[in-house]
């Protein structure tokens, strides 16, 4: 065969779809490379949750496309989430590449590869839900210190925003057998810290009869010798039950940190985005995972500039963010999405665009200083980092992350990588601390 190189674009689902790929692939002799340069098969995994991101696909393809030209025995293939939005698109549009296909064409990759040997190939269909065949392969390329299992495929919630679910389908929960095969093969592979993920992890089991619920795979996870931190992501505030707290509280490994998206802080704007919750109900969700584990820290994902969305609403928006006292935010500016039903409603009220602009900036603003408080809240304190390698600007420091998911840097050697060090925070900036180890 030959190398293959997959350029992954978008989130975490990706990353492990693009590793799913490659260790599929090496099962009929493909060599992974991270190095386009050497590669005879380019694969550009793609997300389309906001138009910037599918910008960003157009800019990547055009890069491996020009390589192409110059040596004309290259594969090149666009794959995950435009492709299954765009695929016929696409193919009629970029004639030099050679295999298109969605996130549901992963686990037949090596047919679809095969078959773009003789012709263009083009896959957007969705596979059987019954059984459906999550990759047992894990990645050829070491993944380190921190790993992500995937625990569930697609999505069954209908947000109005949102294009994943017509995407990446209907939801599907892979069986927690496998699930913990894989923690363990991670461990044996170097992991220490897990990350369970999926579009809406919360849910895990839940349609699926006979299979155990997301609180008990936490203990599942938690069981598996070797596995010294659990995080997971996404969760939905709707889906949080007392289950769920309990295993924050009685759980040593599950980390205190907790990413959870409240997109509005406006009741009358999460409705029209079909969130089924309330922000009193996330901030009771937050009061009971604060009983649960004090120390929780939290994260979210906010959209600003929703249609409709008033200058009153936003500053339920912004308010939301000082009473819940977020530690970090991704937030985006609202960007339709072809085939979403929020398209009608900007029909009826679309915010301009300098205003969700202004008020993307004023959110940024605040959530900057509300991180660089709490970086700074550490200072002086003792807290454990696991380390997971040098640090990108600093000779002779490492990096690492707190339970709570700060990121510490602090003077040492590759070798303390994996294991778990003590070190006092001597200065908290807006996205990391400095520290120095305890003696
Ligand atoms: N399943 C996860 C993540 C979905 S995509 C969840 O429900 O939380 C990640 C984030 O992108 C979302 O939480 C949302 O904040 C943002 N997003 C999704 N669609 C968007 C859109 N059309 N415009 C702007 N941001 C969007
Ligand atoms: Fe991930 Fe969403 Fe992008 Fe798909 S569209 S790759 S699920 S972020
Ligand atoms: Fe699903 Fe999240 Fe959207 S739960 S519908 S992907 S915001």
């Amino acid at each position: 065969m030959g190398k293959v190189f997959v350029h992954s674009l978008g989130c975490q689902m990706n990353e492990v779809d693009s590793g799913k790929i490659r260790a599929q692939l090496a099962l009929d002799g493909w060599t992974a490379t991270d190095d386009p340069e050497q590669a005879d098969l380019v694969l550009v995994n793609t997300c389309s949750v906001r138009e910037k991101a599918v910008d960003k696909m157009h800019s990547t393809l055009g890069e491996y496309r020009r390589m192409k030209r110059s040596r004309p025995g290259m594969r090149v293939g666009i794959v995950g989430c435009v492709a299954q939005e765009r695929g016929a698109e696409l193919i009629k549009k970029y004639r030099d590449v050679d295999l298109v296909f969605g996130p549901d064409g992963v686990p037949k990759v090596r047919e679809l590869v095969r078959a773009s040997e003789q012709q263009r190939v083009l896959d957007t269909e969705f596979l059987d839900l019954e059984a459906y065949p999550f990759v047992q392969e894990n990645d050829p390329l070491p993944s380190g210190i921190g790993a992500f299992v995937t625990i569930q495929k697609g999505c069954d919630n209908k947000c109005t925003f949102c294009i994943v679910p017509s995407t990446r389908g209907a939801e599907a929960s892979r069986p927690h057998a496998q699930i913990v095969d894989e923690v363990r093969a991670m461990v044996d592979a170097g992991a220490r810290e897990i990350t369970l993920i999926g579009q809406n992890v919360n849910s895990y089991g839940l349609k699926t009869p006979g299979e155990i619920t997301f609180a008990e795979l936490l203990y599942r996870v938690a069981a598996v010798p070797g596995v010294q931190r659990i995080r997971y992501t996404t969760s939905h505030p709707r889906d949080m039950g007392p289950d769920v707290l309990r295993a924050h509280a009685e759980i040593e490994a599950l980390c205190p940190q907790l990413h959870l998206p409240v997109q509005s802080g406006s009741n009358a704007v999460l409705r029209r985005m079909k969130r089924y919750y309330t922000r009193e109900h996330y901030l009771k969700v937050v009061d009971e995972l604060r009983r649960a584990r004090p120390d929780i820290v939290l994260t979210t994902d906010v959209i600003v500039g929703f249609p409709g969305e008033t200058d009153e609403d936003f500053e339920h928006t912004m308010s939301l963010l000082d009473e819940v006292g977020f530690v970090g935010s991704f937030s985006f500016k609202y960007s339709p999405r072809p085939g979403t039903p929020a398209l009608k409603l900007q029909e009826r009220g679309e915010v301009a665009p300098e205003v969700a602009s202004a008020r993307l900036l004023r959110y940024q603003d605040r959530q900057r200083e509300l991180s660089t408080e709490w970086h700074r809240s550490l200072e002086g304190t003792e807290v454990d980092v696991l380390v997971e390698g040098p640090s990108r600007h600093d000779e002779g420091v490492v990096c690492g992350r707190t339970p709570g998911f700060a990121m510490v840097n602090f003077p040492g050697d590759v070798s303390l990588v994996g294991s778990t060090v003590r070190v006092r925070v001597t200065r908290g900036f807006t996205h990391s601390c400095r520290a120095e180890p305890v003696a």
